[in-house]
This record gives structure tokens, C-alpha cells and sequence, in this order.
């Protein structure tokens, strides 16, 4: 029986990891579920799934989901971000399933690995901001860092059973997103436009970032970070049907590609069934209702976030955490109503620009780059 703590239960892939592990009761057992806000959704999770351990961000939180258990029912309940961590190291094997947001991810990351426990990592934003520390970690403990983004995770099953040093190229597909060819002028596009994404459901902060296309120039340094290739290696492809979900080009010329619907059940299933794969009832592929696949080479003059997020890898250092913690603050900011669709993209380049980086950063310098950034930000977003 698998062990499972899942940080981010409550949130678009924490309620669809629980609705695969609950499809698995003989092979998946949940010990430890960590949330934000959403207590009143965390006791019903409780009630299913029995943790032993679990976390909110606050203690009026914690003190809720107290009141609303009776003793029979309660695990240990940590809050804030030290409880994340406490979730997340509270089993001494299995498997830690990130899906969280942001840069949060990173710290209680840090600690699983150094117990040497496995990450099904959907928390691009941990490799985005310390990929290399965190690799380095992975390998020291001998853990896995098991991709869940939908790309990456086709990416590493085109790769089960290759030589890694055969990989001519990885080809990312890209959506392209609700603004993918209208409007022409993307400066005056509602929230509510923004968060409507052709393809896929998710939470609003890879909504937005899927419209500006930095969620692509996330996942290009995720994958640069997971599949140990160069930045000229990654080559972002549109596919507005979401059916292939990525491929790899070998040194041969041979191209291979993972496709399924886009359901996030799939990879998420796959991080945890790894290396084997269980049958399952989700909807499968109907060919026939397809229609075409078609590809495009994406507009980055309309969408340059995907080029600044090149732009931070290639700079390396303390600048993709830059580039990430800037982003979270400037989505914030479009989500409460606070600056346009298209100041993003300038609050990005504009912090990255006064930024001086530091090459080789350990965990701390991230951080503080990480708060650096996040001040910066706010400063451009409120004036
Ligand atoms: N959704 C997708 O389809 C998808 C696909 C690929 C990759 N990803 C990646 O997966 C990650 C999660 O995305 P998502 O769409 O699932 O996000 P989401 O729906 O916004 O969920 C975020 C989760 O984090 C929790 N959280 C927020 N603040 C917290 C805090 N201070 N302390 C503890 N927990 C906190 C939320 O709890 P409350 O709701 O209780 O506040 C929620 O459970 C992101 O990195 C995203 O890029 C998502």
C-alpha cells in the first residue's frame, strides 16, 4: 500500500488526485492532505479519506476544522507554512503530490527530499524558481521528482526506455489559450475572458498564465530542469486540440508523442502507478469525433511572456524565480482587478530588467530574489 500526502487537496489537481486514489483503495492510502482557506471542503476530505496529518494557512482555519470534526475523526492539524512542511515529511515513504501554487511549493519540496521521500510534482513553479538546488537534492537522496504537468509527463513517457543522450529535441504543445488568435488588442481583455480556457479546468493563477502564455515559458524551464536538455532543445509547439500533450525528436529524426484527452486524471495517475500503469474507466480517445490536428509556431510578439521566461532560463541563476514570483504578483493584481491583461507581461520584463543575478544561489538567495521581486512588483502594479 502506497502512502500519499497530498499538499493542496482542496484545489483543482488535489481534488482530482483524490479522485484517482480514490478509484484505488487496494493500491493508494492517504496519510497526510495540506489546504489553504477551504476547510469546510478539507473536513469532508477527512471524512473519506482518514489522514493522519493535515494542514491549513491559518490558525482560524485550523480552529474551524477543529470545531467541525468530532475526536474519532481528527488527525493532527498543523497550519501555516511550517505546517506544509510538517504534511509534507509526516510519511517516512511513498509519495508527496505537490499541487500547490506558487513558489510556496518550494520549501516543503525541499524538505520531503531531504527525507528522501518521491514528488509527484505539479508545482512547476519549485522547479521554475530552484530547479537546479532541487534536481541536485533529488539525486543526492536518491528520490524521484515524478512530472504530473500534462507535458512533462508525456514528455517522460516518450522517454521510458530511451537513451538520454539521444534526444535531438523536446517539443512542447501549447493550446495557445483563450486569446489565441482574438482579440488583436489583448489590452483590454476582461478577467472573466481571461479564466475562460478553451481546454482545460484548472485553478485561476494557470488559468491567467495559460492566456499570457507564461504558463508555457514555465514548462519550458521545468523541462529543462527534469529531462536535463538545453534551451535551444525545447521548442514550443501550438496544438489548439490538446490531444497531443507533447513529444521528444531523437538524434535520428524519429518523433515520438503521448496523446490522450486532456484530463489531468491521466498524469496523475501515471506519477503515482509509475512504473506500472493500471486500467481505469476514464473517457478514452474517439478518433473518428476527433476532427484535424493542426500545429503553429506561437506569436511571441503578442504573447512575450513565453520569451522572457527564455529569456530567465538562459540568464539562469536567481532570474527564473525572478521571473516566477514577479508573475504571481502581477496575476494577482489582474485577478483583483488591479492593472490590465497586458501589464503583466510588462511588470514581468520590467522587474527582471533591475534584477541582478545571482549565479549558483542556494536556497536562501532564491528566496529573498523570490521576496526582492515580489516587493518590486507590487511597487510597479500599484503605481
Ligand atoms: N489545474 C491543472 O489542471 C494543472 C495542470 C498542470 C499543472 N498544474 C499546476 O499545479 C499547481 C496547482 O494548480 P491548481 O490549478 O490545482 O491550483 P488551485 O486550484 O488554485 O489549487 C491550489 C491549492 O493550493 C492551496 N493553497 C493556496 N494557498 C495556500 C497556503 N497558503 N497554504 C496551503 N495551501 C494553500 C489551495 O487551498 P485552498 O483552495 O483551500 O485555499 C489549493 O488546495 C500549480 O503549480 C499549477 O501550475 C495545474
Amino acid at each position: 500500500m502506497r502512502e500519499i500526502v497530498i499538499l493542496g487537496s482542496t484545489g483543482s489537481i488535489g481534488r482530482q488526485a483524490l479522485d484517482v486514489i480514490r478509484r484505488f483503495p487496494d493500491k493508494m492510502r492517504i496519510a497526510g492532505l495540506a489546504a489553504g482557506r477551504n476547510w469546510p471542503l478539507l473536513v469532508e476530505q477527512i471524512r473519506e479519506f482518514h489522514p493522519r496529518a493535515v494542514a491549513l494557512a491559518g490558525e482560524e482555519e485550523a480552529r474551524e476544522l477543529e470545531h467541525h470534526l468530532v475526536p474519532g475523526e481528527l488527525p493532527e492539524i498543523f497550519c501555516g507554512s511550517e505546517g506544509l512542511v510538517a504534511v509534507a515529511t509526516s510519511i517516512d515513504s511513498g509519495v508527496v503530490l505537490n499541487a500547490l501554487t506558487g513558489t510556496m511549493g518550494l520549501v516543503p519540496t525541499v524538505a520531503a527530499l531531504q527525507k528522501g521521500l518521491d514528488i509527484a510534482l505539479a508545482n512547476k513553479e519549485t522547479l521554475v524558481a530552484a530547479g537546479e538546488l532541487v534536481m541536485a537534492l533529488a539525486r543526492e537522496k536518491g528520490a524521484k521528482i515524478l512530472p504530473v504537468d500534462s507535458e512533462h509527463s508525456a514528455i517522460w513517457q516518450c522517454l521510458v526506455g530511451q537513451p538520454q543522450n539521444r534526444v535531438g529535441k523536446i517539443i512542447l504543445t501549447a493550446s495557445g489559450g483563450p486569446f489565441h488568435k482574438e482579440p488583436a488588442d489583448l489590452s483590454r481583455v476582461t478577467v472573466a475572458q481571461a479564466l475562460a480556457h478553451p481546454n482545460w479546468r484548472m485553478g485561476k493563477k494557470i488559468t491567467i498564465d495559460s492566456a499570457t502564455l507564461m504558463n508555457k515559458g514555465l514548462e519550458v524551464l521545468e523541462a529543462h530542469w527534469l529531462f536535463a536538455v538545453d534551451y535551444d532543445q525545447i521548442e514550443v509547439v501550438v496544438h489548439p486540440q490538446s490531444i497531443i500533450h507533447s513529444m521528444v525528436e531523437f538524434v535520428d529524426g524519429s518523433v515520438m508523442a503521448q496523446l490522450g484527452l486532456p484530463d489531468m486524471r491521466l498524469p496523475i495517475q501515471y506519477a503515482l502507478s509509475y512504473p506500472d500503469r493500471w486500467p481505469n474507466e476514464l473517457p478514452r480517445v474517439n478518433w473518428f469525433a476527433l476532427g484535424g490536428l493542426t500545429f503553429e509556431p506561437p506569436d511571441t510578439e503578442r504573447f512575450p511572456c513565453l520569451a522572457l521566461a527564455y529569456a530567465a532560463g538562459r540568464a539562469g541563476g536567481t532570474m527564473p524565480a525572478v521571473l516566477n514570483a514577479a508573475n504571481e504578483i502581477a496575476v494577482e493584481a489582474f485577478l483583483a482587478g488591479g492593472i490590465g491583461f497586458t501589464r503583466i507581461q510588462q511588470i514581468v520584463a520590467g522587474v527582471m530588467e533591475e534584477h541582478e543575478v545571482v549565479s549558483r544561489p542556494v536556497l536562501e538567495e532564491i528566496l529573498a530574489a523570490d521576496q526582492w521581486a515580489r516587493q518590486k512588483a507590487l511597487e510597479k502594479a500599484r503605481g
